[in-house]
């Protein structure tokens, strides 16, 4: 979170335990803390100028902590109270969480603990005025370049990077985990050049295999190969004057390395089965989720080719790395799906907001997109509630792919053909170790009871590496 003028109260009628906690909490940036002995007083000093958190004792001699957190929680919705709690009452801490409190601080607690507690309210309160602001917004402001949406300083970063190196012709390495937004970056590096109005090429490297890969890069003449029919010019001759992105490269075979490393540095080069050299003018922008260095150590990646790539590398951070721009994609997302679906919604409710900034996103924001995208389409009212975002976080891998929505027929295939063998094998496993179990082990007699001849009991096994500890 970024750092602000906060104003916290501490409420405790032992002066020493609101001394001390002043001393522990001024300490720590811009804060500005101040104590009140008992209940009366803390709600005379909020009503004067209401404090961003309110730390108080549960039980005090007069106005205890319950009603200071009640009338608070009434008044100030926006301040978050923490309640500290003592030894007995375990009740309690549910009671106030109940009653609203953002968090409660069982006694005795540490420097530490008492830091980190405010800390985490302090975000959850910026976190509730940013989906606020969101919700109240006609349009996001404008995006920098091709929908790229955040405001945190990683964000920023990569994007004034991008802003330097796209008026040249330099080409650009970018790094980043799945669904981190390299194609969105290649693609703003493109429209940011001068080459704007020509052709974007992208191009999976992963799905092409070798040969092939090199005849789409290259292309080829007549007779060069078994089913080389005709003459056919490559995607460099095709993107002349354009931008060619070549995405997942840690998937390039060492040969196909070294055509590339050689068209990079004369920019000419020989379609297959030809012998009159072609020269194009092409931009080339490189992206891997590997770490291309760690390839070069194994020597599955040629280092030459390496350190001809690794002009301008830009690294895209992971979303659970820029916390801030979640609810922003997320609003940038809903908006888009909601129109598309003719869809009116406000926005997320507090708790889909608070669970979507909890979430770690191991898919990054393609993984975002996809869950707003099912939000939308399930909403029935007008704001996204949490159940609308169901299991985040808690899914196995059948809900995951279940969650997933397809946007081709090809992908639609895909997901039902996984989700068919992942049922399959979840369903074939249980079943075999339930048969076992029965039996005491006894694979002769799992068998038999089942139903199943013994030899294709023990081939079930083994596919599902199903072994008698021992
Ligand atoms: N900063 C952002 N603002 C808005 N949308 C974004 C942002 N970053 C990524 N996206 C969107 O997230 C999705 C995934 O992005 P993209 O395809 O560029 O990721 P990637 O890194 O290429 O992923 P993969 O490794 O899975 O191919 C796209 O729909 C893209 O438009
Ligand atoms: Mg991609």
């Amino acid at each position: 979170m970024e750092p602000g003028n906060h104003r916290i109260l501490i409420v405790d009628d032992e002066v020493n335990i609101c001394k001390s906690c002043v001393k522990i909490l001024s300490k720590d940036g811009n804060h500005e803390v101040c104590h009140a002995l008992n209940g009366y007083d803390a709600l005379a000093m909020m009503a004067e100028d209401p404090f961003d958190v309110v730390i108080t004792d549960l039980k005090m001699s007069s106005l205890g902590g319950m009603e200071v957190l009640r009338r608070v929680k009434e008044a100030y919705p926006d301040t978050r109270v923490i309640v500290i709690t003592g030894y007995a009452t375990v009740c309690s801490s549910v009671e106030v969480m109940k009653l609203g409190a953002s968090d409660y601080l069982p006694k005795p607690f540490t420097p530490h603990e008492l830091r980190a507690v405010v800390q985490q309210a302090l975000a959850e309160k910026e976190m509730l005025l940013q989906n606020r602001r969101l919700m109240t917004e006609e349009e996001g402001s404008a995006p920098v370049s091709h929908q790229l949406i955040g405001n945190s300083p990683k964000i920023k970063k990569v994007i004034t990077m991008v802003r330097k190196v796209a008026p040249t012709d330099s080409t650009v390495l970018l790094y980043g985990e799945s669904g981190t937004g390299k194609e969105l970056i290649a693609r703003a590096v493109h429209a940011n050049s001068a080459r704007s109005d020509r052709v974007f090429f992208a191009v999976d490297c992963g799905t092409l295999s070798g040969n092939l890969l090199e005849s789409e890069l290259f292309g080829y003449n007549k007779g060069a190969f078994t089913g080389a029919h005709k003459d056919k010019e490559g995607i460099f001759k095709l993107a002349h004057k354009g931008t060619v992105f070549l995405d997942e490269i840690s998937n390039i075979t060492l040969e196909v390395q070294g055509k590339l490393l050689r068209f990079l540095e004369i920019r000419e080069f020989l379609p297959l089965g030809s012998t009159s050299l072609q020269k194009v003018d092409v931009r080339l922008i490189f992206a891997t989720n590997k770490n291309l260095r760690d390839m070069v150590e194994e020597g599955t990646f040629r280092e030459d080719f390496y350190y001809r790539i690794y002009v301008y590398p830009i690294t895209l951070p992971r979303l659970k790395d820029r916390k801030s721009d979640i609810l922003p994609i997320a609003y940038h997302f809903l908006k888009q799906f909601g129109k598309n679906m003719g869809k009116h919604l406000s926005g997320f409710g507090d708790q889909a907001a608070n669970r979507l900034t909890a979430y770690d996103w191991p898919g990054n924001v393609r993984q975002l997109r996809n869950v707003i995208e099912r939000a939308v389409i399930l909403c029935e009212r007008d704001e996204i509630g949490l159940k609308d975002i169901p299991l985040l976080g808690e899914m196995g891998e059948i809900e995951q792919l279940i969650e997933y929505v397809p946007s081709t027929n090809e992908e639609l295939k895909q997901v039902k053909k996984a989700v068919r063998e992942k049922a399959v094998n979840k369903i074939e496993r249980n079943f075999i170790l339930k048969a076992l179990a029965e039996n005491n082990w006894n694979v002769t007699q799992a068998a038999k009871i089942t139903g199943l001849q013994r030899t294709n009991f023990q081939k079930l096994m083994k596919k599902h590496g199903v072994r008698r500890e021992r």
